[in-house]
């Protein structure tokens, strides 16, 4: 069981000032939480302005990266079988216009400025936000009862 937690792919989630504000914490928790994912680093976070900018370096050049306000974070790391791809589909597209109802941002959401979550986009980005956000010490491996129906 070690071995298999050791192996399983691993995703940084993080619910963004407006999803934390609007009180969608648990409804967000809740949606990973069934689906079978398994949630192994969590913690609330205050980040300086340059650190939030270093999460988002990519979008140095788009037009709203003064924007990007992470103020104020609920930060977590998911693990399970295909939980990046999958992660990223429970979170809809990243404009809730045209997002499907069904998904995070179709159901809660309204304009991407406001888009309440975020999910790394591949296995590098999820790799790398992971380390960014958190410790090694930080991250846990356990085994759930459920884990044995789950897979
Ligand atoms: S994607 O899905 O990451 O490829 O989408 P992309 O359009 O490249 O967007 C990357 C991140 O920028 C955010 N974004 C915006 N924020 C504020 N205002 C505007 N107009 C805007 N457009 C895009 C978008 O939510 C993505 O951030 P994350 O944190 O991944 O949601």
């Amino acid at each position: 069981q070690e071995v298999l937690a050791a192996e399983m792919e691993r995703t940084f989630i993080a619910i963004k000032p407006d999803g934390v504000q609007r009180g969608l914490i648990s409804e967000i928790v809740s949606r990973f939480e069934r689906k079978g994912f398994k949630l192994v680093g969590i913690k609330v976070v205050v980040p300086s302005k340059d650190f939030a900018q270093k999460h988002y370096h990519v979008l140095m050049e788009r037009p709203f990266f003064n924007g990007l306000a992470l103020v104020l974070l609920f930060a977590m790391v998911w693990e399970g079988e295909g939980v990046i791809r999958y992660g990223r589909k429970l979170i809809g597209a990243t404009d809730p216009q045209k997002s499907e109802p069904g998904t995070i941002r179709g159901d809660l959401a309204v304009v991407v400025g406001r888009n309440i979550i975020h999910g790394s986009d591949g296995p590098e980005t999820a790799k790398d936000e992971i380390n960014l956000w958190f410790k090694p010490q930080e991250l846990v491996s356990y085994t759930n009862n459920a884990e044995k129906w789950i897979y």
